[in-house]
């Protein structure tokens, strides 16, 4: 069973991360990372919508299923279209997990950070809307700069303007009337540490949890591999499928996931 995991970049490997967690996980995943395309957040709508029937036809062609579309951006704007054009394709999406946080009933705000596209889409409208909470208690917030961040070759060097950015984020609000931040966007998890320092930086006595999709994420794939399995031999390899030439990716990738088994390949037009 081959496995597809996409993203416009490194933020799919914090789900494909939580995924690799689960013992019983030992599969063929390629995960593309749009390196040539990235940052989504901040293109038009039809541009990216193209650039995500392009990358996802290249995952159906190689065969894999099921698909884990790990981008909100491209999974806001797109699973609709793709489950419907591939309706033999088990999708997995990813949403800012809302839900999970509305479910803890903690009767305070919360706040949502995402790229730009995603905090305009029907999709996360309509879904807050459903929930147990007053909509203007669900705080959207574009955040496009982390995204820029976690892509830059010196990332990890960058602490200090990441956690400048986030303080700018977060200023303007009364850190004491939130229950929870849910990190709308699959890149924010790598910066949860700087998330942390900021906010006790400027509130110290805030209790807010940090919240992201993965574990959610992780669970839907297990369920779907079980619907799908018929005996076959496991092979515990991740192909990292790249749309340019990067050579930061790969030790990133290795940063982010550990000591795997990790082959490059390259799907340049
Ligand atoms: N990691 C992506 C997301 O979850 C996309 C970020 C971007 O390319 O702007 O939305």
């Amino acid at each position: 069973m081959k496995i597809g995991f996409y993203d416009s970049g490194l933020g799919g490997l914090t789900v494909l991360k939580e995924v690799l967690s689960n013992e019983d996980f030992k599969y063929e995943v390629y995960y593309l990372g749009d390196t040539k395309n990235t940052p989504y957040g901040t293109k038009a709508d039809d541009v990216v919508m193209k650039i995500v029937e392009d990358n996802v036809r290249y995952l159906v062609d190689i065969g894999c299923n099921p698909i884990v579309i790990a981008c909100n951006t491209a999974t806001s704007l797109a699973i609709k279209k793709l489950r419907q054009d591939y309706p033999n394709i088990e999708f997995i999406g990813t949403e800012p997990a809302v839900k999970v946080a509305t479910d803890a009933h903690l009767n305070k705000k919360i706040l949502v950070l995402a790229t730009s596209i995603t905090v305009k889409q029907e999709k996360l409208l309509n879904l807050i809307d459903k929930l147990d909470i007053n909509n203007e208690d669900v705080i959207l917030k574009p955040a496009d700069k982390l995204v820029l961040f976690a892509e830059d070759k010196n990332c990890i060097k960058m602490d200090k303007e990441v956690e400048e950015y986030i303080t700018e984020l977060l200023s303007e609000f009364n850190l004491k009337e939130f229950s929870h931040i849910v990190l709308g966007c699959t890149h924010f998890p790598l910066f949860k540490e700087n998330f942390r320092k900021v906010i006790l930086a400027l509130e110290p006595e805030a209790n807010i949890d940090i919240i992201d999709g993965s574990r959610g994420i992780s669970h839907q794939l297990m369920k779907k591999i079980d619907e799908l399995q018929k005996n076959e031999e496991k092979i515990d390899k991740i192909h990292l499928i790249l749309t340019s030439k990067s050579n930061t990716f790969i030790s990133r990738t290795r940063e982010i996931l550990g000591d795997k088994k990790i082959e490059l390949e390259y799907k340049l037009q």
